[in-house]
């Protein structure tokens, strides 16, 4: 799906995706090029994530979705994953009231009972504060990975004594229920892989992969990405 928007902001490109799904990777080289702590990478990597959510509202984006912390994320040591749920309680509190001003409605996909109260209550809170919203659908996938989803989808179905279900059914029981498969998706840091995100929901989406260390995925690096997207020919096997 694309969006055509009028396009009188300058440089905005003429057809952006409807659902634009990020793995925003390389804080920590982006941090060591500059001998500093991984911990300054991920608030760099914060800072810029705020750049990027305001611009992608702005330019008619309907669904951002950002991989922020996966599954196995937990397995890095515990100070850098303590350092990670601090900055996610700090600035999500501190980005409330931008995201209110842009109009941002949010959604959180992953296990969140992997979270402490606190941080649960925070994210349950931000996302009800935001739901009156009419613009872009933020998603930020915390504590995420895409087979947790499809096997916690599963064990619903069965606590739920289901049998049979269709394709569009199973859909219902992810975290992404209701929001349409991402178009184009943008992974940073030269890695080539999935890293377990949104492995349904990737079947026929666009990927694009850059060498730029998320920090520095800035507008132009957007906009690169989306002409990219928008020289394609999409075929879904037909
Ligand atoms: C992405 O940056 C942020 C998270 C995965 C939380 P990394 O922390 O993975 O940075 P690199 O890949 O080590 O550079
Ligand atoms: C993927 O990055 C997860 C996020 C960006 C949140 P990782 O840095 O965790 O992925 P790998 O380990 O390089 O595959
Ligand atoms: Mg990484």
């Amino acid at each position: 799906m694309k969006n055509t928007v009028s396009n009188n902001a300058k440089n905005t490109p003429a057809e952006i995706p409807a659902h634009i799904a990020i793995i925003m990777d390389g804080n920590g080289r982006w941090a060591r090029k500059r001998a500093l702590p991984r911990t300054v990478g991920h608030k760099a990597g914060f800072n810029n994530f705020v750049d990027i959510v305001d611009l992608c509202g702005r330019i008619g984006v309907s669904y951002l979705t950002v991989y922020a912390f996966s599954t196995e994320n937990w397995k890095r040591e515990k100070s850098e994953v303590n350092d990670l749920i601090r900055l996610m309680n700090s600035g999500i509190k501190e980005y409330m009231p931008e995201m209110q001003r842009n109009n941002v409605k949010l959604r959180i996909l992953g296990d969140l009972l992997m979270f402490d109260v606190n941080s649960r209550t925070m994210l349950e809170n931000s996302v009800k504060t935001l739901s009156g919203n009419t613009g872009m659908l933020l998603s930020i996938c915390l504590s995420y990975g895409g087979r947790q989803e499809i096997i916690q989808a599963v064990n619903r179905l069965l606590d739920e004594g289901k049998r049979e279900i269709s394709e569009s059914d199973f859909e219902g029981y992810l975290y992404t229920s209701g929001i349409p498969d991402p178009d184009l998706i943008i992974r940073t840091s030269g890695e080539i892989r999935i890293s377990n995100f949104l492995l349904w929901q990737s079947a026929y989406s666009e990927y694009y992969f850059t060498d730029v260390l998320w920090p520095d995925f800035n507008k132009e690096e957007l906009f690169k990405a989306i002409e990219s997207f928008a020289a394609r020919k999409r075929r879904f096997g037909r």
